[in-house]
């Protein structure tokens, strides 16, 4: 925490960007930085996934081949999340919304707690570079903190800076094959929100070519400037 304010309607932000562009790892960041919770549907739905529950079990095969989950399945996994205590602190949605439908339920959502979006953050990265930041990641599977073969590494192989565990975890999704259906995904049903938060005023751009620590940089000054 920097001591940042927080407002009375707790703040609500949107990572958008490409599989890879380096929404968890910024919105990680961002969690740690202003107090705000992190809602990650992929996670969620990997969460799921390993739950073996009904949505679970319906959503394993989509994530595998890289489409989309439906959006019933995704809402209804993001409403429940948002209901807990903690999200009164204020959120960033990482990987929500992905289709105009979830878009448009989020607003109504938010409608009926009287929150409101302050900022949709754009990460723009081109295609190259997300494909080769996906080839190289790698997870903590004890706490999530993200690591890269060559752009982030533990400071002691195969240990966790952060928690100290051992079980460095790749995931299933991250092959080439899947990694070209889900930019296809992203391209054709999640690209559109670009426009969607423009027309609301609340869309806001940032490089994501540059190095993590610039991009954290950028981001959070962003994130000042539009939460009172
Ligand atoms: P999800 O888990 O959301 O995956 P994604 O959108 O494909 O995004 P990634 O997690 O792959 O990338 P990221 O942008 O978070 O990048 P990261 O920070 O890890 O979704 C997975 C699946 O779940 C979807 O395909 C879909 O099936 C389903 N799903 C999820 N949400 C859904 C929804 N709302 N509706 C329907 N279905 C949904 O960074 C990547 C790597 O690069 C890391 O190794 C990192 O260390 C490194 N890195 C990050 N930034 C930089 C940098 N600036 N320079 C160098 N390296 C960097």
């Amino acid at each position: 925490m920097d001591g940042s304010r927080i407002p009375q309607s707790p703040p609500v932000l949107i990572l958008l960007g490409p599989p890879g562009a380096g929404k968890g790892t910024q919105a990680r960041m961002m969690e740690e930085q202003f107090g705000l919770v992190q809602l990650s549907t992929g996670d969620l739905l990997r969460a799921a996934v390993a739950s073996g529950s009904a949505a679970g079990k319906a959503a394993k095969s989509v994530m595998e081949a890289g489409g989309l989950v439906s959006d019933d399945i995704v809402l209804a996994i993001l409403r429940d999340r948002m209901a807990m205590p903690d999200c009164a602190k204020g959120v960033i949605l990482d990987g929500f919304p992905r289709t105009t439908a979830q878009a448009e339920a989020l607003d109504v959502l938010l409608a009926e707690t009287g929150q409101q979006i302050n900022a949709a953050i754009l990460l723009e990265v081109d295609d190259v570079k997300m494909v080769v930041r996906i080839a190289g990641r790698f997870t903590c599977g004890a706490c999530g903190e993200g690591y890269h073969d060559t752009f982030k590494t533990p400071k002691v192989e195969g240990t966790c800076d952060v928690c100290g565990a051992q079980q460095m975890t790749r995931r299933a999704d991250d092959n080439a094959k899947t990694v070209m259906s889900r930019l296809d995904a992203y391209h054709e049903q999640t690209a559109p929100l670009i426009a969607y938060y423009a027309d609301k005023g609340v869309l806001r751009r940032v490089d994501a070519m540059r190095e993590i620590a610039a991009i954290r940089d950028a981001i959070g000054a962003l994130i000042k400037s539009v939460v009172a």
